[in-house]
């Protein structure tokens, strides 16, 4: 662990913990204002067929009936904001599993491309929904980036993720990954390092893999653990070395970045060209369904967590969203110098534009103590951030997915009974791996 590890994290803990906060803002009809130019769009579709231990995202196991629903007030969200004068060039599907129902997520699709001429479309999926003819289908529908999480292909630790059953080994795998190749203009595979019994000898085999099988992108997240989601986790997986953290990071920077140039300081594509992740390219994201956040002019915006009032809502001709906040001026600048470093650069030219010279003198000692550690390098045109400083952004977006992640579970403690009877009420069997799919009960 290098010596500067522990204070920084004390000093990011300590002042991301109220980053995430919101107001209730229940009885106003909450839409942002449209911004001038085209933002992009995140939809979030919350089921899973089985629930993983380490996820705090928002998620419930997947149901027929009432997932159909869902759909629909998703859909009727999205026309909603086409008639208040948003265009989306750019959109994200995230989950949860959005794959777990191709003909709702198609049709879906449908309608965002039919509303607005879209640039590029990204999906996110899991390993036992790789089938070739879906995902021609996928492609022919917009899909530009396809992302699938595998986190790893050491079946041990696959185990302990309690996906091993679920997606298969880590063999079936990469044959599904290497059949599958080339459909999409970028396919993503998805990994976490650092997890609990992760060995730098095992992490040198994903690697080994990923590298045979010449994936297109690989985000490499370190394994995160929100405060809440804790317990949970170390009863199923037991607790991760984190003094290995920072040698399991510069391996994975050592043997990927000859091949693969960083797009963020976690996720590395092949070539030019690649679609990259979501909310470092725009400045305005909107997002719809349940649980999802949106940043719009300065403001960042929370949809109800409830399933159940997302669709009385929407289905009343109002948005999902239920809570806000609007940031002060240093908020948006440190929003912004967090996200746009994570991509590598932050322009001179865009914070001119943006805040002018009121941006150096409000954030000097962030930019001050920055420098000092050595983990930007201030260019003529632009801030950079060093090898170092890629360490200190894994470590600050991994601590503000963790205050996210926290503000998720917080949300989601409210509305506990709809949630299990959610997950009681589950019906469909894990979709086949090459073998009988179990029915699996979480
Ligand atoms: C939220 S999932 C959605 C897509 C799909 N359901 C899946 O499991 O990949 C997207 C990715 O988030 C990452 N993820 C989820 N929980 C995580 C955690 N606690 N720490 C690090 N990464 C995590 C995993 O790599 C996962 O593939
Ligand atoms: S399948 Fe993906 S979204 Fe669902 S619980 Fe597992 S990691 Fe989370």
């Amino acid at each position: 662990m290098p010596w500067f590890e522990r204070p920084f994290l004390w000093i990011l803990r300590r002042e991301y913990a109220g980053a995430m906060r919101f107001d209730e803002d229940e009885s106003a009809d909450v839409m942002p204002t449209p911004p001038a130019k085209p933002c992009q769009l995140y939809v979030h579709i919350p089921f899973c067929e089985v629930l993983c231990p380490f996820c705090s995202f928002h998620r419930v196991r997947y149901n027929d009936t009432r997932t159909a629903r869902y759909f629909e007030a998703l859909r009727k969200e999205i026309r909603l904001y086409h008639e208040a004068g948003f265009r989306f060039d750019d959109v994200y599907v995230g989950g949860g599993t959005p794959t777990v129902n191709p003909d709702e997520l198609l049709a879906t699709l449908g309608l965002i491309r039919e509303l607005s001429p879209v640039r590029a479309v990204s999906i996110e999926t899991n390993p036992n929904h790789l089938e070739s003819d879906v995902l021609h289908r996928y492609r022919d529908a917009g899909v530009t980036r396809f992302s699938v999480g595998v986190q790893s292909f050491d079946d041990g630790l696959l185990a302990g993720m309690e996906r091993l059953e679920k997606y298969g080994s880590g063999a079936g795998m990469r044959e599904r990954l290497a059949a599958v190749r080339g459909i999409f203009p970028t396919m993503n595979v998805d990994m976490i390092f650092n997890l609990p019994g992760q060995t730098m000898e095992m992490l040198d085999h994903d690697i080994d893999a990923l590298l045979e099988l010449d994936v297109d992108q690989v985000s490499f997240y370190p394994l995160m653990t929100a405060r809440t989601a804790r317990h949970k986790m170390q009863k199923s997986m037991g607790n991760a070395d984190e003094s290995l953290r920072h040698a399991m990071y510069q391996r994975v920077l050592e043997r990927l970045q000859p091949g693969y140039r960083a797009s963020s300081a976690w996720c590395f594509t092949r070539g030019e060209g690649m679609f990259d992740e979501y909310i470092i390219d725009e400045d305005d994201y909107v997002g719809v369904g349940s649980g999802a956040f949106s940043y719009v002019g300065g403001a960042m915006y929370s949809t109800t967590f409830s399933l159940n009032h997302y669709c009385r809502r929407v289905e009343r001709g109002q948005s999902g969203i239920t809570q806000r906040r609007t940031l002060g001026l240093r908020e948006r600048m440190r929003y912004d110098y967090l996200v746009r470093l994570f991509g590598g650069t932050l322009k001179r030219e865009y914070i001119a534009d943006r805040y002018g010279a009121a941006f150096w003198l409000l954030m000097a000692p962030e930019l001050a103590a920055m420098r000092a550690l050595g983990a930007t390098r201030h260019d003529a045109d632009a801030l950079r951030l060093t090898p170092r400083g890629m360490y200190c952004w894994v470590l600050m977006m991994a601590e503000f997915f963790n205050s996210v992640n926290d503000v998720r579970e917080q949300m989601r403690e409210h509305i506990r009974a709809e949630l299990d009877a959610w997950n009681e009420e589950a019906t469909v069997p894990l979709k086949s791996i090459g073998r009988p799919g179990p029915e699996v009960h979480t």
